[in-house]
């Protein structure tokens, strides 16, 4: 899947529903989809917030899924392009509470929430030229009880 979205805030609910709609292929449990939507929303919120600075910018996100299916679930891997300032010093701004933007009442844990909530995760940056979020899901793929399923059990409960 690829989409490009414009940095706009009221699209990152639209991107965090395609990604999340994207990943059910692999039969996600509701924690591992909510896991998702959070990391995504977090990287498309930092792209709308903090990539595009002046008013004439053609402020754009693309966003790139794929799977990788294996016996049970499988990996979804999410890419997060933006082409904005970029990050000149990445390992500070991956630092818990480290913002750019303390006045403004972010606190600094949007890289922190990505990394923790996903499997994989990776920053790439140039300053002037944009940034490029990396991540990865691991899905067990454990079929959550299908409504047929929960029919058999109360049949044979009730036998
Ligand atoms: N796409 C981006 N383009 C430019 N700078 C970025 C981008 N994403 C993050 N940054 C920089 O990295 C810093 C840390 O990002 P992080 O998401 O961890 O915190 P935050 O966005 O400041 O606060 P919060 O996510 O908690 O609201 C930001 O303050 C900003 O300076
Ligand atoms: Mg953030």
């Amino acid at each position: 899947m690829k989409l490009e979205i414009a940095a706009i805030s009221k699209n990152e609910g639209f991107a965090r529903s395609a990604v999340a709609a994207f990943a059910l292929e692999l039969n996600p449990s509701l924690t591992e989809l909510s896991d998702i939507k959070t990391a995504v929303s977090e990287a498309v919120t930092n792209s709308v917030v903090h990539a595009y600075k002046h008013k004439d910018d053609h402020r754009r996100i693309v966003i790139e899924c794929h799977t990788e299916r294996m016996d049970e679930g499988g990996v979804l891997h999410i890419q997060i392009t933006d082409f904005g300032v970029g990050i000149l010093d990445i390992e500070k701004a991956v630092m818990p509470f480290y913002t750019t933007l303390a006045d403004e009442e972010r606190s600094g844990m949007g890289f922190t929430i990505m990394q923790t909530f996903m499997d994989e995760f990776s920053v790439e940056s140039e300053g002037g030229k944009g940034t490029i979020i990396r991540m990865q899901k691991l899905i067990t793929g454990i079929a959550a009880p299908t409504y047929t399923d929960c029919e058999r059990d109360r049949e044979e409960v009730n036998a």
